[in-house]
């Protein structure tokens, strides 16, 4: 995707990394409108930032995205990127039943949430001018974290999806990218800003945008730190790669 001369709306930008990637792309002179729940959090951000405007938006919700999506075409009807963003990452135990609500919580939110926002944005977006979804899955899709398999299952989901997308869209103009991120120091999970395990936000958005800009026409945007998970069972480290998460909270 091109980094100048796009209008991106980004469900799921009120903190870590579509928020990020929100003052990324609008420092770059592009055109973003954020999305999120917080509602004083998104008036915050706006004031904050001259220029960015904000939309309110549950992903977890058919009704809210399809308010989002008029609020968001009407007022910008340059749209031309999407990015999949929103989600939400927590622990579950398999030996309570419990676990169930957790898992359809995220189901709901990591899944349906962006199958929910391309049914919704995929018809403007193949009349735009070169358009863009990008769909978020993470470096978990490939190996689990076993202390969150709901959140693994989704991003697994999601990857299968985007390569299907992919190849369906190929008679549109639309592009279809996929973020696989690695852990990056965000608030997803309680401690993650913190995690020695995980990259600095900032180092891993410099990485992301050096990604876009020098490599227009990839699929997947790979930062170096992500290989180990993404490339496991390819290069036969997949075993230990799991062993090494097993006893891993983050
Ligand atoms: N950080 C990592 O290590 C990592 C690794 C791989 C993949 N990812 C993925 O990257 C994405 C962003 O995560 P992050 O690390 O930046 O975490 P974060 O700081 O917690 O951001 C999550 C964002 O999603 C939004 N969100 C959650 N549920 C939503 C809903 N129902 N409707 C609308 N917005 C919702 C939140 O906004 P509101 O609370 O305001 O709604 C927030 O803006 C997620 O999809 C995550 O799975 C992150």
């Amino acid at each position: 995707m091109k980094t100048t001369g796009n209008t991106l709306f980004i469900p799921g930008a009120t903190s870590g990394i579509g928020l990020g990637l929100a003052l990324r792309f609008q420092a770059l002179g592009n055109t973003v409108i954020i999305g999120g729940r917080r509602t004083e959090l998104l008036e915050r951000l706006v004031a904050e930032h001259p220029g960015l405007d904000a939309v309110e938006i549950d992903t977890s919700d058919a009704a809210s995205i399809a308010r989002a999506f008029d609020t968001v075409t009407s007022r910008h009807p340059d749209l031309n990127v999407l990015i999949a963003m929103a989600g939400i990452m927590q622990p579950e135990d398999l030996h309570d039943p419990g676990f169930l609500a957790t898992a359809e919580r995220t189901i709901t939110t990591n899944l349906l949430g962006p199958l929910r926002l391309l049914a919704a944005f995929i018809p403007f977006l193949s009349r735009a001018k070169d358009p863009v979804v990008m769909t978020v899955s993470s470096g978990l899709a490939f190996v689990p974290l076993p202390s969150t398999p709901s959140y693994n299952a989704t991003k697994a989901a999601i990857h299968s999806f985007t390569e299907s997308l992919r190849v369906q869209l190929a008679d549109t103009p639309i592009q279809v990218l996929e973020l696989v991120p690695p852990a990056v120091r965000t608030d997803l999970m309680p401690g993650q800003a913190e995690s020695p395990h995980a990259v600095p936000l900032e180092d891993f958005l410099d990485e992301v945008m050096s990604i876009i800009e020098t490599q227009p026409d990839a699929d997947e945007i790979l930062v170096k730190a992500v290989g180990f998970l993404r490339f496991a069972e390819a290069n036969g480290s997949y075993p230990q790669v799991l062993a090494n998460l097993s006893g891993r909270a983050l």
